[in-house]
Parts: structure tokens; sequence; C-alpha cells
């Protein structure tokens, strides 16, 4: 993992000073970014990093809008750009940029998108916003974070983020899925979290073991089966993990999955007695779309 010097205290990561290359080449995109790793999980999902503009400043759980120049216009002749919204998986610190995609077969950005390899440019505008961040909720013990399929993507940036674990003794984090194969990039992140010796050392040896992973799967067999939703319901989400059911005293929570699934848990968090925040007025819970092609 690469970090950023900002704020001082990751500095201590990065012994050996950057120097810039500058490249001849002319970015040929408006907010050009280029290309740095592509993974293809399934046929359905793919992250990839890239070079983060020098000046972008972004909270973690925040999104952004990227893209490709559309086909040329035989009108005009003219090309627009391509944009969409994309949660940043990466953390606030880190040097680069991650995102999680969807691959839409005939999606006008994702068809392309999901081809993208190292060294492409893709478009990239400065201008991160999201209600998935720290500062929308108010302090409490323990935080959940909601995932259905690449709604994963913001809690990949939080659950990389300092803060989290600084605010609560608890991150419980659920991820529901419909095929084993979609969990991949989550499980390999937690995975990663945990083995990092370098987070232990900035977060403190132990701040992994705050974190509880619970993963699902609705339409082919693993280990835990079920929608989020019904396994809260039915209280087996709080049976297994062994804790209390919700509570606004203590949880905060973060959705971020398809429209069905976000309305449905509101309407859970809600009746459990949580209250929606926003970052003009904190609160006990907060909810953004994971934004499909
Ligand atoms: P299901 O397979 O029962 O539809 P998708 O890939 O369509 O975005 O779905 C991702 C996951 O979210 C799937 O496991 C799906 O379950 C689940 N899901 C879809 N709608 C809801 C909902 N209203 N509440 C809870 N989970 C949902």
């Amino acid at each position: 993992m690469r970090r950023r010097g900002n704020p001082a205290c990751f500095d201590m990561t990065e012994q050996t000073p950057v120097t810039e290359e500058k490249s001849a080449k002319v970015p040929a995109l408006p907010d050009a970014q280029t290309v740095t790793e592509v993974k293809h999980y399934t046929d359905r999902l793919f992250s990839f990093r890239c070079t983060r503009p020098s000046t972008l400043r972004f909270r973690s759980g925040e999104f952004v809008m990227i893209g490709l120049m559309g086909d040329v216009n035989p009108k005009t002749g003219k090309q627009k750009p391509l944009l969409r919204a994309y949660s940043i998986a990466s953390p606030a610190w880190d040097d680069e940029m991650e995102f999680y995609s969807i691959k839409v077969q005939d999606g006008p950005l994702t068809s392309r998108l999901q081809h993208i390899k190292v060294g492409d440019e893709i478009i990239l505008r400065p201008k991160p916003v999201g209600t998935l961040v720290h500062d929308a909720l108010i302090p409490g013990k323990r935080i959940w974070f909601f995932a259905t399929g690449t709604g994963f993507a913001p809690f990949a940036s939080l659950l990389r983020e300092p803060q989290t674990y600084e605010d609560y003794d608890e991150v419980i984090i659920t991820h529901t899925c419909r095929e084993v194969g979609e969990l991949t990039y989550g499980r390999d992140l937690i995975e990663s979290i945990r083995n990092d010796e370098m987070l232990a050392e900035l977060m403190g040896e132990d701040f992994h073991k705050k974190i509880r992973y619970y993963p699902t799967t609705t339409r082919e067999e693993s280990a835990k089966m079920g929608r989020i939703t019904d396994l809260i319901r039915s209280g087996e989400l709080f049976e297994d993990l062994e804790i209390d059911p919700l509570n606004p005293e203590s949880d905060r929570a973060m959705i971020c999955g398809n429209l069905a699934f976000n309305l449905e848990l509101k309407e859970l968090l809600e009746d459990a007695g949580l209250e929606e925040g926003a970052n003009s007025k904190p609160a006990q819970y907060v909810v953004e779309k994971a934004f499909l092609d």
C-alpha cells in the first residue's frame, strides 16, 4: 500500500523520497489520471487503481465522478466525457485512488471501462462529495457498515481509515452478494488489513481485532446465507455475533447498496430508533446508493 504524506503521522511509512518523473506524454483527456493496476474478480466485478490528482483532498467514504471520453458525435464531430459517480475505495491517506466497479455488458460506461489496462487514462473530476463520512455521525460505541455488491467500495475506504478505529470500539461490516465469488474483493481487503503491519503500527497493534466481518450470499451456497435484512429481522445476525440488537444509544450505521436494500435497511434502523444524519446535521446513521451503470 502506498501512503500519502498528509497527515504527518503517516510520513513515517514513506522512507524513500519520491522523485516525480516528468512524462513527455501530454494527457489526451481533461482531468486525466493514469491507471496503475486492474484486477478482475468475476465476469461482473473488477477493481482498479489510478494516480491521484496532487491537489485532491477528500474524506474517506466520499465519491467522485469518473469516466472516459464518449464516442465522437457524427453530427458535430465532437466528443463528450461519459461520467458516473464512483465511491472512492481507497482511504484519504493513500497516494493513489482505488475504485470497485460492476461490469454491465451494455452499460454506456462500464462496457468500456472494464477493458482499461495499466497505462490507460481515465477522467477523474476532483470534486469529492458524499454522506458516508464520519462527520455525518454523532459519537457512538459500535459502527455498522451494511453493504451489498459494489456498495462495499466506500467501506473499503473507511475500513482503512484510522478514525474508524479511534471513534469506535467495534466495527461490524456486513456484505451481502448473490454469489461467493462476489465476496472476494471485500474478503481480500479484510485479510490485507488484518495482516498489514504498517497499519498496525499506525493504528495500534490490536486495531484489527475491532473488525467483525459478516459476509452472506443469497443465490449460492456459502457458510452464511440470506439477505442481511432478513437476518436482522430474525435476530440471527445478533445471535451469530453474540451481541445485543441495534440500540440508538450505542450503534451508528452506514448503508450502501442497491436502492431496495437501502430503503429496507433504513426502515429497520428507524424501527430500532436510529435517526438519519447528514453532513449538516450529524445523527445515528447515513445512507448512500451504490452507483450502477
Ligand atoms: P437477492 O439475491 O435475494 O436479490 P444485486 O446484485 O442485485 O445488486 O444484489 C446484491 C445483493 O443484495 C443480493 O444478494 C440481493 O439478494 C441483495 N438484495 C437485493 N435487494 C435487497 C433488499 N431489498 N434487501 C436486502 N438485500 C437485498
